[in-house]
C-alpha cells in the first residue's frame, strides 16, 4: 500500500526542484528540499525563496509545516517514498547535456537509502538517461557483504521513473499547479501507482507512458515551441521584406486550432535555460544516432541569426555606436524573470560596448545579475575609440533620457507602458529598436518616433 500523503525528497531546489517540491507540499506531501548551496538553503530555512518567481514565496510560507529544507541528503534520502531529481543538466560544449549533477545524486540515492524507494528524474535529460540512471544506482547499492557490516537491509528496490517538467520561468508556479498534463514514464506497475498517488492531489490528465518515450516528450514539446519561434521569426524576415505585417500574419494563422495562437510571437530570438540547450541536445542526441535532425537544426540557426538582427539593423542606420548614449530596456531574457541565460542582452551589449556605445541599461529585476557579468563601468567613454561604457539606471525614463538609440529587448509590463510620445520627449533623438514588438507602428510614426522592430512595416 501507498501511504498518502507520501514522504518526497526532492534534490536541487532550481526553478524546476524547488517550485515542484513547494507545490507537492501545497498539495499536502512532506517535502524536503535539498541542495548542496548552503547559502540557498539558509536563504529557504529562512522563508527566502533563492529564485524570482511569482507566488514561491507565498507557497512557502503557507506550506512551511510540510517543507524541510537542507543540505544533509542523508537525511533526506534515507526514508523517502519518492526521490524526485530535479537538478541541472546544464549544455557541455559539444551541444550534449552535461549528466553529471544527475549521477551525483543518483550515487547518493543508492548509498543511503534504507528502503523501498522511487526515484523520478524530472531534469530534462537525453532519451535512455532513466535506464542509466537506474544502472548506476544499482551498481552503487552497497553489497550484501556491506550491508551485513551495516546492518542493513539487503533486499531494498529502487524503481526509475521518468516525469518530465513543463514549467515556464515567471509562470512556474501555475504551470506546476494547473499543468496541462502530468507525464508518467515508467514501465512499472508500482512505479506508476506510486506517481499517480503524488500527482492524486493535483486533479490533472496524467499521460502513462514508457521511460524513453516520457523522456522523448520533454524535448519533442520544448524543440516544437523553439521552432514554432524560430519559423515566426523567419517569416517575420521575410514579411519586412515584401511589405506584410507578421502580427497580422500571426494573427490570422492562430484562429486555426491546427496552429494555436500562442507562442508565434516573432521577436528578437528565444532565450533561457531550456529552448536553446533542448534544441541543442535533441541535435545531439539525433547525430548520436547516425540521423539529422534538419527542422531543429534550422530552428537553431534562425535564433542564433535573430538574436543580433536588431544591432546589425541598427548598424546600416547609424555610422558608428561610439560615444553615443545608448538606451537598453530589459536584459532577462523573459519578462517576469531575473534569469539572464541565453538572453538576447548577453550578446548585444558586448557588441555595442565594442563599438564604443555609452549603454544605460534597465530592467526591473535583472539589473543585479547583469551587473555580475558586465560591471558598471566608471565614467562615459565620450567617444574615445573601442571603449564603451554602461551604467544601470533605476528606471525607464532615466535610461532613455539624452539617448541617441534605444534597443527595447525584453518586453516588461513597465516598458510597454512607456509612451510613444516619452521616447519623443526624453530622447536625444527618438531611433528606437524594438526586439518584442511591443508598440504600434502607427503611434510611434505619429508621435515622430523612428521606430524598427521585427517583421513590421518602418
Ligand atoms: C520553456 C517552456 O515554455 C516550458 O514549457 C518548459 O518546461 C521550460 O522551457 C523548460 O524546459 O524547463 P521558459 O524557457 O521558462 O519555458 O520560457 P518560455 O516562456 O517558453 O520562453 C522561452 C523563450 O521564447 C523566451 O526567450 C521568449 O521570449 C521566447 N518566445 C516565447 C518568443 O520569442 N516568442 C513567443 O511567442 C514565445
Amino acid at each position: 500500500t501507498i501511504p498518502h500523503p507520501l514522504n518526497i525528497a526532492v534534490a536541487g531546489t532550481g526553478y524546476v526542484g524547488l517550485v515542484s517540491g513547494v507545490c507537492m507540499a501545497h498539495r499536502g506531501h512532506h517535502v524536503t528540499c535539498v541542495d548542496i548551496d548552503v547559502k540557498k538553503v539558509t536563504m529557504m530555512q529562512q522563508g527566502i525563496s533563492p529564485i524570482y518567481e511569482q507566488d514561491l514565496e507565498e507557497l512557502m510560507h503557507l506550506n512551511k509545516e510540510r517543507l524541510t529544507y537542507t543540505t544533509d541528503y542523508k537525511l533526506a534520502y534515507k526514508n523517502a517514498d519518492v526521490i524526485f531529481i530535479g537538478v541541472g543538466t546544464p549544455e557541455l560544449p559539444d551541444g550534449s547535456a552535461n549528466l553529471a549533477y544527475i549521477a551525483t545524486v543518483a550515487r547518493q540515492i543508492a548509498e543511503t537509502v534504507e528502503r523501498d524507494c522511487l526515484v523520478v528524474v524530472k531534469s530534462t535529460v537525453p532519451v535512455g538517461t532513466n535506464d542509466k540512471v537506474e544502472q548506476f544506482i544499482k551498481d552503487f547499492l552497497p553489497t550484501d557483504s556491506e550491508n551485513e557490516i551495516l546492518g542493513k537491509n539487503s533486499k531494498i528496490k529502487i524503481e526509475v521513473a521518468s516525469n518530465p517538467e513543463f514549467l515556464a520561468q515567471g509562470t512556474a508556479v501555475r504551470d506546476t499547479l494547473e499543468a496541462a498534463r502530468i507525464i508518467i514514464g515508467t514501465d512499472s506497475i508500482i512505479a506508476k501507482e506510486t506517481l499517480i498517488k503524488v500527482y492524486e492531489p493535483f486533479g490533472l490528465p496524467i499521460v502513462s507512458v514508457s521511460r524513453r518515450s516520457a523522456e522523448m516528450i520533454k524535448y519533442a514539446a520544448n524543440d516544437f515551441l523553439a521552432l514554432k519561434i524560430s519559423y515566426m521569426n523567419d517569416i517575420a524576415n521575410l514579411c519586412e521584406l515584401v511589405g506584410a505585417d507578421i502580427q497580422d500574419v500571426a494573427k490570422g494563422m492562430g484562429f486555426d486550432g491546427r496552429i494555436g495562437d500562442k507562442f508565434l510571437n516573432a521577436g528578437i530570438g528565444y532565450g533561457g535555460s531550456c529552448f536553446p540547450k533542448d534544441t541543442k541536445a535533441l541535435d545531439y542526441l539525433a547525430k548520436q544516432n547516425g540521423y539529422e535532425l534538419r527542422t531543429v537544426k534550422a530552428a537553431i540557426a534562425v535564433n542564433k541569426d535573430q538574436k543580433v538582427l536588431l544591432y546589425k539593423k541598427a548598424c546600416k542606420r547609424l555610422i558608428t555606436f561610439n560615444g553615443l548614449k545608448v538606451a537598453v530596456l530589459g536584459l532577462a531574457f523573459k519578462p517576469g524573470t531575473d534569469d539572464l541565460r541565453e538572453a538576447p542582452s548577453l550578446e548585444n551589449v558586448p557588441l555595442l560596448l565594442a563599438q564604443g556605445a555609452d549603454i544605460y541599461a534597465y530592467d526591473p529585476v535583472a539589473m543585479d545579475n547583469f551587473r555580475k557579468i558586465f560591471p558598471e563601468t566608471g565614467t562615459e567613454s565620450k567617444g574615445e575609440q573601442g571603449k564603451g561604457s554602461i551604467k544601470y539606471v533605476e528606471s525607464v525614463e532615466e535610461a532613455i533620457q539624452g539617448a541617441n538609440v534605444c534597443f527595447v529587448l525584453t518586453e516588461w509590463g513597465e516598458i510597454k507602458a512607456v509612451k510613444p510620445e516619452d521616447y519623443k520627449r526624453l530622447m536625444r533623438t527618438p531611433l528606437v529598436y524594438d526586439g518584442r514588438n511591443i508598440y504600434a507602428v502607427e503611434d510611434m510614426k505619429e508621435s515622430g518616433v523612428e521606430y524598427y522592430s521585427i517583421g513590421r512595416k518602418k
